[in-house]
């Protein structure tokens, strides 16, 4: 089975409590056993990684480089402003795709600019705990042969 890591930034592992009229009420946990599930459906096994830390993330970037691992990332507020992310996920040569719950678009000013999108495969916005549901769905379609 191909693994897929899915790392969630900052605030994140907030999920439930945090804003819910923006982010919903599925917490962490919910969304990561979600994942998971759509993952088996798949055909593919799925890891679930939360950070607040920009070091980590990083960190499991690289390691995602070096193993050609498909990734599915939500930086959080890191999208709009880390080039390191961006340098870093520039490295994986395997399908990327870049996620949000809300549509960072359809927000305040400095959520509408992307320092990830240009380097990732592709991005899905909107659609809450679904959008990640919907990036599996994009990677499991770019590894089929
Ligand atoms: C977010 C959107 C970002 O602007 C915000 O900073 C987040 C969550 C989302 O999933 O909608 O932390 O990435």
């Amino acid at each position: 089975m191909t693994r897929v890591l899915v790392i969630n930034g900052p605030n994140l592992g907030r999920l439930g409590v945090r804003e819910p009229e923006i982010y919903g009420s599925t917490t962490h946990e919910e969304l990561a056993e979600m994942c998971r599930a759509e993952g088996l459906r798949l055909g593919l096994e799925v890891e679930v990684r939360q950070s607040d830390s920009e070091a980590d993330l990083v960190a499991w970037l690289h390691e995602a480089a070096d193993t050609r691992t498909p990734v599915i990332l939500n930086a959080g507020a890191f999208t709009h402003y880390s080039y390191a992310l961006r340098d870093a996920l520039a490295q994986v040569g395997a399908p990327t795709v870049e996620v949000h719950l809300s549509n960072p678009a359809a927000r305040e000013d400095f959520r509408h600019n992307s320092v990830i999108a240009a380097v990732v495969s592709g991005s899905i916005s909107g659609f809450g705990a679904t959008s990640y549901l919907l990036a599996l769905q994009a990677v499991a379609s770019r590894l089929e042969p």
